[in-house]
């Protein structure tokens, strides 16, 4: 519990005598009641607002990790290294991977507690690419690389959505690179598994307008640019 007044101060609403001063004026409200007592103590995490205006509310923080394989992206798990414990250090609270990868996957995540750019980018009604490179046990032929384009056979009710596939250069027929604008449980490595092939190493490397920035080393994160915030709408 912490002092009206005090908390007022410690976030730069004003000196003491000026916060008293709101306060007594009732333009402070604690949990959407007016309080007009500066020395009332409130929960550090109370919704305390001046003139309407919401004050210390949860910032919101955006990172960049690089996954790398053997770390689940659970916030929680009972056995496992979670992606979130190797973000441990990182400031903000209430922390989520946005989307999911497989275990042994790897590349971008992206870790934020902006709930609403995390249903942005996973709604499966706004299609947003996903984009992965792919290593296959056998060489893709030409026909397989239409196939996926098209929409492959899953399990699932419908085909998959159409989709980008090509090889990766210099790497013959034995990577592609993938974008779809799905996200259904192991959907690459079923897809590669449709066309009668499977999936030996796999690593996100863009989601939407985010691209995994390649110097990031496998199980390090920083925070995104104003660069990277500006091409996500955020
Ligand atoms: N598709 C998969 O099969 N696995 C992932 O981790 C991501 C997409």
């Amino acid at each position: 519990m912490i002092r009206l007044d005090k908390f007022l101060c410690d976030r730069q609403e004003g000196s003491r005598s000026q916060v008293k001063e709101l306060i007594r004026k009732g333009r402070v409200c604690v949990n959407g009641l007016v309080e007009k007592k500066p020395e009332s103590k409130i929960d550090e995490n109370a919704q305390v607002t001046v003139d309407g205006r919401l004050i210390g509310g949860e910032s919101l923080v955006y990172y960049m990790l690089n996954k790398p394989a053997g770390v689940v992206s659970a916030t929680r798990d009972n056995f496992d290294k979670t992606v979130l414990d190797l973000l441990q250090d990182a400031p903000g609270k209430n922390l989520s991977p946005v989307g999911r990868l497989d275990k042994d996957t790897e590349g971008l995540m992206l870790i934020t507690n902006d709930g609403e750019l995390a249903h942005r980018l996973l709604s499966p009604k706004k299609h947003v690419e996903k984009t992965y490179y792919v290593k296959t046990k056998r060489p893709v032929e030409k026909e397989s690389l239409e196939k996926l384009k098209a929409g492959v056979d899953i399990g699932e009710e419908k085909l998959t959505l159409p989709a980008k596939a090509e090889y990766v250069p210099e790497e013959g027929e034995s990577a592609i690179y993938l974008t779809i604008t799905e996200g259904k449980f192991h959907q690459v490595k079923r897809m590669l598994q449709a066309v009668g092939n499977e999936v030996i190493y796999l690593k996100r490397i863009s989601m939407g307008e985010l691209k995994l920035d390649e110097t990031l080393e496998k199980g390090c994160y920083r925070p995104l640019t104003k660069e990277e915030r500006k091409a996500l709408g955020i």
